[in-house]
């Protein structure tokens, strides 16, 4: 991968801007697309809670006293599965053939559930407790687990029992959350107490970090539309992007979003309109700290020299300090120009620093090399290049996921956006197919980004939180996945 990416930036630096300007110059919204962000909750954070979810069955308390422990050492939201059809002492009486024990022997059995968890995409951690029965998870788990969008959603399973371990009762119920990452669950015998059950997540690394505020990073609040970063600051979960628009375009652009109320503006060095961005901020009546600015450095000659790399952004800019700075992608001494972003950070020129098409394998190589942990990764996200094992995985790190090419790309925008079940969707809300992928994004905790030239679809791409998308229309979309990249980064 990194040999392919060096001899890319080799070549991307010869054509450089002008490559950048011949992907598009259109006024198109779709056909722009730079990157977009967005991050996790709603309701999670309006109620001050985290972005966890304990949630369980019990049909004699004994893991419910656990479930609520966790809930309490985290903070987190509960919500139990109260069975429709109320088990009796009778239907629970184990080896009598009685209700339990023929649900257990009908791996088909869906025992219905009283009522529903509103805001499932508030959460991002799903903590999953249940007895065991006859080995296996009681078949009201797999009703549950049916019945939300998972995906993107990691599931820390646990059980009680009066012996039995935990065994492949979880692993069973992983077909039916395919998108989902299952941590290895635990089984703990009745009784077991509080400080026990604080050990465990904390081995799991689910203990919520040691302030409120950190307790709530990465939790999207859409009443604010802003995510909390690891860094301490706020930042806006949909925005502007600024990929290939000239000078002009690109000043008028962050106008046009800046009068429409977006605050949330992304360039690059390689993107040469820095200047234009800051020259639109400076003009406008909006104060500086409302406005988010993202700008990047570029592999090569600004990774060599990192410290210019960074004055030059900041002096393009002028706009006193830079909000978030990202290594534009992988590269030769991406260390030592991440080192130089830590040092600017210190100094107090960056707010907050984030990476730019890392994925799995290349965060795992780097993040041990550094010491701030980056705020934001920045990636290509869109219904056809979902991304779905790197999104979770990032998001578990605390680091907020913001895509890239929301929209698809040049060449592949008007394909998504005719794409039949995404305008399906769009229809039965009475907005855009754009609106519904944005939309989709912040649903799955992924800031946007849309580029554009055009006020109006400036304009639309910021209306995108007076409707929500359906667990069933999440899923559709999901669905849509080709694992079809449209970039080579
Ligand atoms: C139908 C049924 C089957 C059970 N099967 C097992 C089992 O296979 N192994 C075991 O150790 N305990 C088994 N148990 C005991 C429960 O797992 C145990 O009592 C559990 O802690 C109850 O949790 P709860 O109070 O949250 O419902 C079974 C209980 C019932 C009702």
């Amino acid at each position: 991968m990194k040999h392919i990416i060096t001899f890319f930036l080799l070549l991307t630096f010869v054509l450089g801007v002008t490559a950048c300007n011949q992907r598009d110059n259109s006024n198109e919204t779709e056909s722009v697309n730079s990157s977009e962000t967005h991050t996790k909750d709603k309701s999670a954070a309006s109620t001050g809670k985290t972005n966890i979810l304990v949630a369980y069955f019990s049909a004699t308390g004994t893991t419910k006293a656990l479930a609520e422990y966790a809930a309490d050492i985290l903070d987190a939201d509960i919500y139990e599965i109260v069975p429709e059809n109320p088990y009796t002492e009778e239907d629970l009486a184990y080896y009598t053939g009685g209700r339990a024990d023929q649900e257990q022997n009908d791996p088909s059995a869906r025992p219905a559930i009283s009522g529903s968890i509103e805001n499932m995409e508030q959460y991002n951690t799903i903590l999953l407790g249940y007895p065991i029965w006859h080995g296996e998870a009681p078949r009201i788990i797999s009703t549950f687990l049916e019945s939300y969008d998972f995906s993107g959603k990691t599931i820390l399973p646990f059980c009680t029992s009066h012996s039995s371990g935990i065994g492949s009762s979880a692993d069973n119920l992983h077909s039916l959350t395919p998108d989902a990452s299952w941590l290895d669950g635990e089984r703990f015998e009745a009784g077991t107490s509080k400080e026990e059950i604080e050990k465990w997540l904390n081995e799991n690394d689910i203990m919520p970090n040691e302030t409120t505020a950190s307790s709530k990073v990465g939790v999207f609040d859409f009443e604010k539309k802003t995510v909390l970063l690891n860094s301490g600051y706020e930042m806006p979960i949909m925005g502007l992007g600024t990929y290939s628009l000239s000078d002009e375009e690109c000043y008028n652009s962050v106008t046009a979003l800046l009068n429409a109320g977006g605050r949330l503006i992304d360039t690059a060095y390689m993107y040469g309109n820095e200047a234009a961005v800051g020259r639109a901020i400076r003009d406008s009546d909006v104060p500086r700290e409302e406005i988010f600015v993202i700008t990047k450095i570029y592999p090569g000659e600004q990774f060599e020299n990192p410290k210019k790399a960074i004055q030059d952004a900041l002096d393009k800019l002028d706009i006193g300090y830079i909000n978030m700075m990202l290594l534009h992608h992988p590269g030769e001494n991406d260390v030592k120009a991440y080192k130089a972003m830590e040092q600017a950070v210190t100094d107090g020129k960056i707010h907050s620093i984030g990476l730019s098409n890392w994925y799995v394998e290349e965060l795992e190589e780097f993040l041990p090399q550094v010491n701030i942990t980056p705020a934001l990764v920045q990636n290509e996200i869109h219904p056809y290049y979902q991304e779905n094992d790197v999104i979770p995985y990032i998001q578990n790190l605390g680091i907020v996921v913001q895509g890239w090419y929301p929209f698809g790309g040049r060449g592949h925008t008007s394909e998504l956006l005719g794409d039949s079940v995404i305008f399906s969707i769009a229809k039965a809300h009475g907005v855009t197919s754009a609106q519904v992928i944005l939309r989709w994004n912040l649903q799955k905790g992924v800031v946007v980004i849309p580029g554009s030239s055009n006020p109006e679809h400036i304009k639309e791409n910021l209306d995108i939180f007076r409707f929500d998308l359906t667990d069933d229309e999440m899923k559709q979309i999901n669905a849509l996945n080709k694992n079809e990249k449209h970039d080579w980064y």
